[in-house]
């Protein structure tokens, strides 16, 4: 039986597992759909592939966008509740918690709006506000940065991950306006190295993971030392007389 606390920190890796990476699935059928039938139709052929390939594509980049970033919000919403409660943060620094509620609810309100506007100037201030939320709320106390070894961290990547997420979110439109192909072919360039973000966050993700013991083996498990992969050896058991 998993205890609370220990199943609400399964709760990110379970939404990743059954919704954002199905999505990347579909969002990534539909996009590579909608390159191959615009070659078709630029070297003059006649394309199998369904017009509303694309449509579907960003319909469906919406909701993962979306998802990406609201999956970043839990995994670091977690355990920066869980400080704030460990350090009783409404007696030792209230202006810290203060600060805290107020950067979540400011990022969530900006992420809500930037999926409403349409304005060429609001876009980008929107998910510049939202970008810089996600990224002050994950730089708080009580995250799991990893910041020596930033390399292999899933926090990094999952920073990076989102970054590009939002920046999808505001360059949406550009896409289409943009006669010359420049913006669509940065799309492509950023949001494959997005795809490849999110390949090394389920490969972190599952590490961390398998690092993270349950709640009840805490005490005995932090007492390894993780540099050197050794714990201390238990006292050998009493023989009975
Ligand atoms: C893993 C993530 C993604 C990948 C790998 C990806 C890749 C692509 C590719 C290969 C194309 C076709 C480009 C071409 O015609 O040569 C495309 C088009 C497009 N993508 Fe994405 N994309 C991703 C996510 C997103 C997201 C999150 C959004 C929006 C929020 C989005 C919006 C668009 C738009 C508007 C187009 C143009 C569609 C059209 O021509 O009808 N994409 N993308
Ligand atoms: C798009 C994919 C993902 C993104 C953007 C993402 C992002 C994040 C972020 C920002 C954190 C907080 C920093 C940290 O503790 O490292 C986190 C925590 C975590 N992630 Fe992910 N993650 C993703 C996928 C996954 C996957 C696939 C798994 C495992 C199957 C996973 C497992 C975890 C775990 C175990 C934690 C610690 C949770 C906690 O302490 O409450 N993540 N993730």
């Amino acid at each position: 039986m998993v205890d609370f606390a220990d199943a609400l920190r399964l709760l990110h890796p379970l939404i990743a597992v059954a919704i954002v990476f199905p999505l990347i699935g579909i969002v990534c059928y539909f996009a590579w759909q909608t390159q191959q039938r615009r070659k078709q139709q630029a070297a003059g052929e006649k394309s199998k592939i369904p017009p509303t390939s694309g449509t579907e594509h960003v319909n469906f980049g919406r909701w993962l966008a979306g998802a990406v970033i609201s999956l970043a919000l839990i995994g670091i919403g977690r355990p920066l509740i869980a400080k704030i409660i460990e350090s009783q943060l409404w007696q030792s620094n209230p202006a810290q918690l203060a600060f805290d509620v107020f950067v979540f609810v400011a990022t969530l309100a900006c992420f809500v709006f930037l999926y409403r506007v349409k304005h060429p100037i609001w876009l980008p201030v929107l998910g510049l506000a939202t970008a810089v939320g996600v990224l002050a709320l994950g730089f708080q106390d009580g995250i799991y940065r990893n910041d020596k070894e930033w390399y292999s961290s899933h926090f990094y990547i999952g920073m990076g991950a989102t970054l590009l997420m939002i920046l999808s979110l505001v360059i949406v439109q550009r896409i289409y306006q943009d006669k010359t192909g420049a913006w669509r072919r940065a799309h492509v360039a950023l949001n494959s190295t997005a795809l490849l973000l999110f390949f090394l966050q389920g490969a972190t993700g599952v590490r961390d993971l398998l690092d993270i013991p349950p709640g009840w083996q805490e005490p005995f498990v932090y007492k390894c030392d993780f540099k050197n992969h050794t714990c201390p050896v238990a006292a050998p058991a009493q023989k009975s007389p």
